[in-house]
């Protein structure tokens, strides 16, 4: 069962070298926030190489919704003109964020301390996902929220009228809930204060100060301590959206366990808080060069020289280092899996809260493809059969999961037998070129 009526199966088979450039599309951290934060400043955005994803154009559509004026010029460039901080006028329908967490979560901190009320919902995987971890710190600030059992959407957010700033030490390493309260904190009079014990990802505090708020990051004892002057006039920028590491990692991972590959993935990110599955995958033996390091869209970026790797070994991920590659962990199971002995990642609960259970996605995914796999609540193992040696021959289910769809269909690049997916369809939600570009590199990747 794909969970929804449009499902498209898809099947991969063992490809031939794979050869060429994959340039992938723009970040999708950073298309959202670009988005978002240019409808809170006074002025126009401009932004280019914007990821034209189902999941940032539900965030496009959203800003609409609450008075921002966004308009597509071309391929990846678009305008934004603001209302300005506090400036939200309210839906007049319900803002349906599909499958995008980061667009939910990140839209209610940003309307939670204007006074208007707002019902969000989303497709079946993002009405499974928890909301609570946003709402409860948006509560600090006298903001309500009515939601389903569980805190599950649809929700409906009552915004503050009068806020109160907050000092909030997050519980769960997520980026998401540390930008929800730093843009509720925006329209809060006073400092409100989010302290992060491992950092996450840091493109909002990046973004912020760029769009001119005041904002410090101190590393003390506790963590990180950022600090958010409320109430600034954002100013708006011309943001150029690097290219996403995250969907940068499929093909990188795909000429790593196809035999003869050599492949250039222009424009990587190594932003310390994305690299992760970069570092490990080096220390599992990846033949990876990191050529022409340069800056790009404010990112630290470097161009990715890659080849087949026969004598990657697994090892044992440190779990300090998963806020860095959380959304890589299924991915990485894939190389796991072609890699000599065992690779053991632990840490992990976060992503029984993604998109799908990706722990069990993954497990049950590679048990059937012939995989052996141990797994606990917070815990993932993989035993490696090196390369040439998974059988596949099996279809994984996606559970309308973007990032489980393509990990198995790299893997059917590189399994003896043919690999399916269930429902291919959310590849669309953040990679829409993803079987362009693989067929150009030469992946067997097909539809039906
Ligand atoms: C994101 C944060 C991460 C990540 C997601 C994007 C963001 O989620 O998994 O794909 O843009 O802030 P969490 O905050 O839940 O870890």
């Amino acid at each position: 069962m794909s969970g929804h009526a449009d499902a498209q199966p898809m099947k991969a088979r063992k490809s031939g070298p794979l050869k060429g450039v994959a340039e992938v599309p723009g970040d999708k951290s950073i298309s959202h926030r670009s988005l978002i934060f240019g409808a809170m400043a006074v002025g126009e955005t401009r932004i280019s190489g914007l990821l034209e994803g189902q999941d940032v154009l539900d965030t496009a559509k959203a800003m609409r919704a609450f008075g921002a004026t966004v308009t597509r010029h071309g391929e990846g460039v678009w305008t934004v003109n603001g209302v300005g901080v506090g400036g939200f006028q309210e839906p007049a329908d319900v803002i349906d964020c599909g499958n995008s967490g980061t667009g939910v979560r990140l839209i209610m901190g940003t309307m939670a301390t204007t006074p208007i009320t707002a019902t969000f919902t989303g497709d079946a995987s993002l009405r499974k996902r928890p909301m609570g971890r946003v709402t409860d710190p948006l509560a600090l600030f006298g903001t309500q929220a009515y939601g389903r059992k569980g805190g599950r959407l649809p929700m409906t957010v009552v915004g503050a009228a009068n806020p109160v700033p907050v000092r909030y030490a997050l519980p769960v390493a997520s980026a998401q809930v540390k930008s929800a309260v730093l843009l509720a904190g925006l329209n809060a009079p006073g400092e409100t204060v989010v302290i992060e014990r491992e950092p996450t990802r840091d493109h909002s505090e990046r973004m912020l100060l760029g769009f001119g708020a005041k904002l410090t990051v101190e590393k003390t004892g506790e963590g990180h301590v950022i600090t958010l002057t409320g109430q600034p006039e954002l100013r708006p920028q011309t943001v150029a959206v690097p290219r996403d590491p995250s969907s940068a990692a499929f093909p990188t991972c795909a000429a790593l366990i196809v035999e003869g590959s050599d492949i250039l993935v222009p424009g990587v990110s190594q932003n310390l808080t994305r690299n992760g599955l970069y570092l490990t995958l080096v220390e599992m033996g990846a033949d990876i060069e990191f050529q022409n390091p340069r800056e790009e869209g404010g990112e630290p970026v470097a161009d990715l020289r890659v080849r087949f790797s026969g004598n990657m070994k697994g090892i044992e991920v440190p779990p300090e280092r998963a806020p860095s590659m959380i959304d890589e962990y299924p991915i990485l199971s894939v190389v796991a899996a072609f890699a000599h002995g065992r690779t053991v990642m632990r840490g992990v609960k976060e992503l029984r809260v993604k998109e799908s259970d990706r722990i069990d996605a993954m497990a049950r995914g590679l048990e059937a493809c012939g995989v052996k796999i141990e797994e606990d609540e917070d815990t993932l193992i993989v035993h490696g059969l090196g390369p040439g040696g998974v059988p596949g021959g099996a279809t994984a289910k996606t559970h309308i999961d973007h990032r489980i769809a393509m990990s198995f269909l790299v893997l059917g690049l590189a399994a003896k037998a043919e690999v399916a997916v269930d429902d291919g369809s959310p590849i669309q939600t953040s990679f829409p070129v993803f079987e362009g570009l693989m067929h150009r590199l030469g992946a067997d990747i097909r539809r039906g």
